[in-house]
């Protein structure tokens, strides 16, 4: 048998039968081809076969026998100017990995209806899902495509200015469009090997034997490790208690640990490799409620014990307070897990340095945690992992801990080969950590009239198996539970539980955004017992510069979220069904961590060097940087070049984590350039006179440690702060979100929008639909029926950016923003619904709800 496809104009013939996706990105090299999900669910393998959309993953290449198929590499010049333009003027780009497949979705809708309305682009993208954007950029740019090609009107020039506070291009659009910037997977070598984990059946079994012996006899198979195998087996982000792989005669702790690690010549053998191991267990009852890990005599999943770290805070006299206050409400609130869903799994490419150690291709949110994870596995000098980003798809929080990382290096340390390994969604989905779940129980109360005197909080967390960021996560839902308000007498207890669930860590909100809905939803029933409208109720109680937040902190001249409620104010007044909830995150890890934004200009070529670790996995390091860069330089983007981060050429910018690459990176770029700024000026503006010259940015300045005995610590050198109002008609269907939020100076206009709509997106996701099924710690799991929102089921979203009434003079006033959008969006939601039918919903997902129905 044989079949022929002409793809791109260019005809081939197949006599071997595999998946259509297969065939355009391994054989052909068409990166801009993308696996989502490889299972139809995702939509970013998205082709256009005889003029219909088509998903590659899904159907082999005999369905396909004298079929025409078009890739973005084979759009005519005219359509990919235009693309691209209009996917960077309306800032439809995050991380990209999205991109070309919605690109291929819009060339269908387009080449049909060349001037669709906003409702049929929306449908036609229906099957392309975004975890970035939260899709109104990408319909503003397939709305502009259509105008573009319709009218044949000329295509600007790309705009070579970039100032801070501006709209400008970000500088990685195009490879994004086109499809020809790499993710790991996108990097093809030709000796390259494949690996991937055996995982356990069980959350929680003892490992007594494993058999290794017949996997090894596979003609494809090069070698089998196992825990013996690694030369340090325990790893971990902050706290090192994560086993490489289970050793035998230890006991599982969770559905994603790994036993053994193969490594076959093929990536098509590696199942039927991994399936000749025979692994012998005896199942144990796993633990899973984290009320059962705390009692007394439960059985340990860790040797210290079930408790990862106790948190308390006290200020004031919370109890007393209460006790004389002449409103108060307690509740409890409970949220499940959310999953990041980032659209590029895990994937990671090693292969030996010459000087003993590894080098990588990577995806994550820290280059130099891997460095140090990798490191710290495989016993040697941190120098010695070489390790450089490719392009992150999406990251969210859920790539800070190692997923695929360690195993890559080790294999290639092992084996000497090239190796890659790649998670499948399903396995993507048990590795990498998720958003705690959280049980809250939340008292509050306020004064005859409506000032609110104190909040007493209790909130455990299920952090799972492994400790992660299971501590600051806690911690941080501690710090911020008494949300932007003047909360004098606070008493918030937290503790992060060991079970034997999926692990839960970092994930865009950090620990604030259940603990701001708890806030937010309490403060209504609040403001209800003491006769006040919820607006007023907030307008008397948050913040303004000069006040003191629940952790002591001083709030500082910047802060603008009076001005953001009084942006929300008509929306909030605009029907009887609005609901209404104020955020702030901090940016920064803070709380006396050491913490530092670092980058180094060169002068090469002519031209200057940005050189940062700083992840982007999709928020736009590069453009913010070049914009600082070209703001003080008072220079051009094409002046620039910005460098991929890579441990041999880059400054550790440590992670982008915690809202705080934009201050802190960003502050460190702008020094960075005002040094580079006075030498040129020293040499009358000859930047030829400093080729090979270097000047480096560091920020990095102290903050005071939890329980510090100052009156008024400062715990994080600076917070944003936002509103959000929620529109629901009488079918409880949302109209409308409309939202606030003061950034300080917004680098990027366009960026910063990109990000509160995504954030918003996201947590209208977190807050009604998706919905992690996890019975007896074993994620079910399909990225098609998860709940993900998708472009036809996004309301109209309406963005204030605000400014207060003061400036703090880092990164230009910026702080950082891709986190907040986020936070105040379920109890915005929650509060929306109670008064639509009276019913405070004190769970997430939300039942009985317009999207979904109660169970
Ligand atoms: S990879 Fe084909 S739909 Fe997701
Ligand atoms: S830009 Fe769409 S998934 Fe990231």
């Amino acid at each position: 048998m044989s079949w022929t496809l002409t793809v791109n104009q260019e005809k081939h013939t197949l006599t071997e039968d595999k998946r259509l996706i297969d065939f355009l990105r391994e054989d052909l090299g068409l990166t801009s081809v993308k696996d989502g999900c490889s299972e139809g669910a995702c939509g970013t393998c998205s082709v256009v076969v005889d003029g219909r959309l088509v998903k590659a993953c899904i159907m082999k290449v005999s369905r396909f026998d004298g079929a025409r198929i078009t890739t973005v590499e084979g759009l005519s010049a005219r359509e990919k100017e235009v693309y691209v333009h209009s996917f960077a003027e309306t800032g439809a780009v995050q991380c990209g990995f999205c991109t070309p497949g919605m690109v291929m979705a819009a060339k269908v809708l387009l080449d049909k209806n060349p001037q669709p309305s906003r409702e049929e682009i929306a449908k036609a993208i229906t099957g392309n899902l975004c975890r970035c954007t939260g899709y109104k950029k990408i319909i503003d740019a397939i709305e502009m495509a259509g105008h573009y090609l319709h009218t044949g009107k000329h295509v600007p020039v790309l705009d070579p200015q970039a100032r801070v506070g501006d709209r400008s291009q970000r500088v990685d659009v195009m490879e994004k469009v086109l499809g020809t910037g790499k993710f790991p997977d996108d990097y093809q070598f030709d000796d390259m090997v494949y690996g991937q984990a055996l995982r356990t059946r069980y959350p929680r079994a003892r490992v007594n034997r494993i058999d290794i012996s017949k996997a090894l006899e596979h003609p494809d198979c090069i070698t089998v490790l196992t825990a013996k195998d690694v030369p340090n087996n325990t790893i971990g982000h902050i706290v090192q208690d994560w086993d490489v792989m289970i050793p035998e005669g230890q006991v599982t702790r969770y559905i994603g640990d790994a036993v053994a690690l193969v490594a076959s010549e093929t990536r098509e053998s590696l199942q039927a490799i991994l399936d000749l191991i025979e692994v012998d267990y005896t199942e144990l009852e796993p633990m899973l409620d984290p009320f059962q890990a705390m009692a007394e005599g439960a059985p340990k999943i860790h040797e210290k014990g079930n408790i990862l770290s106790s948190e308390r805070l006290i200020r004031g006299d919370a109890h007393k307070a209460v006790a004389e206050a002449a409103h108060v409400v307690t509740e409890t609130y409970e949220v499940s897990w959310e999953e990041h869903a980032f659209l590029e799994p895990e994937c990671a490419i090693a292969w030996p340095s010459e000087d003993g150690g590894v080098h990588m291709i990577t995806a994550s949110q820290s280059i130099y945690d891997e460095q140090r994870e990798v490191s710290n596995m495989l016993q040697i000098e941190p120098e010695k992992v070489h390790i450089r980003s490719g392009l992150v798809g999406g990251a969210f929080g859920g790539r800070e801990d190692m997923s695929v990382q360690h195993h890559a290096a080790l294999l290639a340390w092992k084996t000497g080969r090239r190796v890659n390994v790649r998670l499948s969604r399903y396995d993507s989905t048990i590795v990498h950590t998720k958003r705690h779940p959280m049980v809250m129980k939340m008292t509050t109360s306020c004064d005859g009239q409506g000032r609110v005197t104190a909040l007493i909080a209790e909130i455990i967390a299920d952090t799972g198996a492994y400790a992660s960021l299971g501590g600051p996560v806690t911690q941080r839902a501690c710090t911020h539970a008494g949300g932007p308000y003047n909360f004098q007498n606070v008493d918030i207890t937290g503790k992060a539980v060991y079970t034997n669930n999926v692990v839960s860590g970092a994930f865009r909100g950090f620990g604030v955004t259940q603990s701001c809905y708890a806030m937010e939803s309490n403060l209504n029933l609040l403001a209800e017992k003491c006769g006040m409208d919820p607006w007023d109720f907030r307008y008397l109680n948050v913040v303004r510069p000069g006040d003191v937040l629940p952790n002591g902190q001083i709030v500082d001249q910047s802060c603008g979220l009076a001005e953001c409620l009084e942006a929300v104010k008509e929306a909030y007044q605009s029907g009887p069904y609005t609901g209404l909830a104020c955020g702030f995150k901090n940016s920064g890890l803070g709380v006396g961590v050491p913490d530092f934004g670092r980058c180094t200009l060169s002068v090469e070529n002519g031209k200057v060097h940005i050189r940062t670790s700083a992840a982007c996995s999709g928020q736009g390091v590069a453009q913010m940087v070049t914009s600082i860069v070209c703001q003080t330089l008072d220079c051009q983007v094409t002046d620039t070049v910005f460098e991929m981060p890579d441990t041999d050429r880059t400054p550790d910018a440590g992670t982008s984590t915690a809202s705080r690459q934009t201050l802190f990176t960003g502050e460190a770029t702008r020094q960075a350039a005002q040094d580079l700024k006075e030498a040129i000026e020293a040499v009358d503006g000859d930047l030829s006179k400093l080729e090979g010259r270097e000047f480096f940015g560091e920020f990095g300045p102290p903050t005071d440690p939890l329980g510090s005995d100052k009156e008024n610590p400062v715990s994080h050198i600076g917070y944003s702060y936002g509103c959000e109002v929620t529109v629901l008609d009488e079918k409880g269907k949302i109209q409308k979100m409309v939202g606030a939020y003061d950034v300080g100076t917004p680098v990027n206009i366009t960026a910063v929008e990109g990000q509160i709509e995504g954030g918003c997106v996201m947590g209208l996701g977190y807050a009604l639909t998706e919905d992690f099924v996890n019975p007896g710690g074993i994620p079910k799991f399909k990225l098609g029926t998860y709940g993900l929102f998708r472009a036809n089921q996004v309301p109209q979203i309406e963005t204030h950016i605000v400014k207060g009434p003061g400036y703090v003079d880092y990164a230009y006033g910026a702080r950082g923003v891709g986190e907040l959008a986020c936070v105040p969006i379920a109890p915005s939601v929650a509060h929306a619904y109670y008064r639509l039918d009276g019913k405070m919903r004190t769970s997430l997902p939300m039942e009985d709800t317009f999207y979904r129905k109660k169970k």
